[in-house]
């Protein structure tokens, strides 16, 4: 039985694992960035102190700090106990332990929660949910969306990648996705799909290698941009 969730659950990965995931360069960090799906990650508390400018958008952000902090509590467990019986679907290189696992992404979770209610005061953490979202068109630079599409390809199906993957490239410039492997480490059963259904409609696709891998085989990045766009190289999946 390999790792398997059955619902998308609130887990947050910290700033430099968004930085190497998405292969985030100096610029990118400058240019205005929509973080979709990006729940209880650090990226947008750090990126923020930093001086960055960024939006994340989560249908988690509806409910409270307490509310957010007692459902990852609730998830913790679940996820590290599918990590522990499916130790072998990670490398286990720059994390090295289940528990060295649990406590980087309590820190990170922790730092979002400590700046939620500030960071939803100033607009930066809006409830919403893909695959409709309230922006207008191109209003950022780069949108990014880390392990909800193509991570939870059971439960997601392809016409909802297809219209999700749609509406971010409207409101961004360039879209960026991680992992497009699926939950058990195999490639999402959606990619190929979606890159044929896109690619005939001129979407850019680039499938792009990224130093980051902690799902096994998990280092590559899809990176998405409107017909209208400037072009970028074709890839196949
Ligand atoms: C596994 S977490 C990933 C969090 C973060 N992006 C990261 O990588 O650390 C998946 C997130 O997707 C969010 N989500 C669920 N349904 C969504 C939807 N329809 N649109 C956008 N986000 C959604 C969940 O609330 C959750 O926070």
């Amino acid at each position: 039985m390999s790792f398997t969730l059955s619902e998308v659950v609130p887990w947050g990965r910290s700033y430099d694992e968004y930085v190497s995931m998405f292969s985030l360069s100096p610029t990118d960090l400058k240019q205005k960035i929509l973080g979709c799906g990006d729940g209880p990650a650090s990226f947008n508390s750090i990126l923020t102190s930093r001086g960055g400018s960024i939006v994340s958008v989560d249908p988690a952000y509806a409910f409270t700090t307490e509310e957010i902090k007692n459902r990852i509590r609730e998830t913790y467990e679940v996820v590290l106990d599918q990590t522990r019986k499916n130790k072998d679907e990670f490398l286990w290189e720059s994390i090295s332990s289940v528990e060295e696992l649990g406590r980087i992404r309590m820190s990170a979770m922790e730092s979002f929660l400590k700046d939620f209610e500030k960071g939803k005061a100033e607009g930066r953490y809006q409830a919403g949910s893909l695959p409709h979202l309230s922006f207008n068109s191109k209003d950022f630079g780069i949108s990014l969306c880390s392990h909800f599409l193509f991570l939870y390809s059971e439960q997601l199906s392809d016409k909802f990648h297809m219209a999700s993957i749609k509406e971010l490239c409207r409101v961004a410039q360039e879209v960026r996705i991680f992992p497009v492997l699926e939950l058990g480490s195999k490639k999402s059963r959606h990619l190929k799909p979606v890159i044929s259904k896109l690619e005939k409609e001129n979407y850019h696709i680039e499938i792009k290698k990224v130093t980051y891998q902690f799902q096994k085989g998990g280092n590559e990045l899809i990176i998405i941009k409107s017909p209208n766009c400037k072009a970028s190289r074709s890839a196949a999946a």
